[in-house]
């Protein structure tokens, strides 16, 4: 089943968010969902408001089960009906070891094929920073989809990561779909920023979709300050209701345009 990346070498332009609530979206429709967070931060967990689950238990990080010191099922944390979360450690000593020991590679290879049979879709969220550990997991991605942020910085963090792959020797062609975020009608930047985007996709990255933009929505912020999932069913004031009605129908005719199935 296919394994979806989220990348850009700029931090904070919204990977998490993207990736997060589209493995929601997907377990919602009785979809089996795993999320590998290989950012140290694992601030994926913050979104669903389950960042207890980041420290409270020290022996069930991904790390570990590279390393071979515990098993597939141990390192799974359950975040919503049909939705696991993998967290790690310390993806640069991580880094080096696989360098070091190339059986490493290997045995990453095959726990993601392991967890394949298993899940209907795999999710991995990036962070920034490169290693390694980030090249060997784009390297198994079916599909990468790049997040990039409506600011002079963001685009910057665009080519950026489309330099990444060319320097690592990844494949371009994984880049299937590129999400525009933080969009505002009111300002002028995300508008100059997204005709810019545009260009560059069509010169590095011709086969990439570039997505319509997402808005730049303080709901999506305010929620996840309290740890609560856009999809969550829970009850909010009528304004916040409304707000996050509007982000949902906007995130879903996003989701719909994707398509992951893998052409043989
Ligand atoms: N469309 C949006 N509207 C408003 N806020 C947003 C939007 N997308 C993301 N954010 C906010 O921006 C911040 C960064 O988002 P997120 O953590 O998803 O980015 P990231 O690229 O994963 O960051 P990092 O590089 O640190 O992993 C968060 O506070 C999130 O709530
Ligand atoms: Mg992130």
């Amino acid at each position: 089943m296919p394994v979806i990346s989220t990348f850009c070498k700029k931090g904070g332009v919204g990977k998490s968010t993207f990736i997060g609530y589209l493995a929601h979206y997907y377990a919602q429709q009785q979809k089996n969902i795993l999320v590998i967070s290989v950012d140290d931060q694992n601030s994926i967990f913050k979104i669903f408001g389950t960042e207890n689950a980041i420290l409270e238990d020290d022996r069930n990080y991904f790390d570990y089960l590279i390393e071979g010191f515990i098993e597939l099922g141990d390192v799974l944390i359950n975040i919503r009906p049909n939705l696991d979360f993998i967290k790690t450690l310390n993806t640069d000593s991580l880094s080096i070891r696989i360098t070091q020991e190339r059986r490493l590679e290997k045995e990453i290879k095959k726990i993601i094929e392991s967890y394949k049979t298993f899940y209907d879709y795999i999710f991995i969220d990036f962070p920034p920073a490169s290693s390694r550990l980030s090249e060997v997991l784009i390297d198994l991605s079916d599909s990468v989809l790049i997040v990039v942020g409506l600011d002079s910085l963001g685009l910057g963090g665009f080519v950026n990561a489309i330099q990444y792959f060319v320097d690592k020797d990844l494949d371009i062609e994984l880049i299937n779909y590129i999400l525009p975020n933080g969009f505002s009608k009111t300002k002028r930047a995300p508008k100059v920023s997204l005709e810019a985007l545009k260009i560059q996709a069509s010169k590095y990255t011709p086969n990439a979709l570039v997505l319509p933009p997402l808005n730049d929505r303080s709901v999506i912020k305010n929620l996840q300050a309290e740890g609560i999932s856009i999809f969550d069913n829970v009850g909010l004031s009528r304004y916040d209701t409304q707000s996050r009605e509007i982000v949902k129908k906007e995130l879903i005719s996003l989701f719909e345009m994707l398509k992951f199935e893998k052409t043989l």
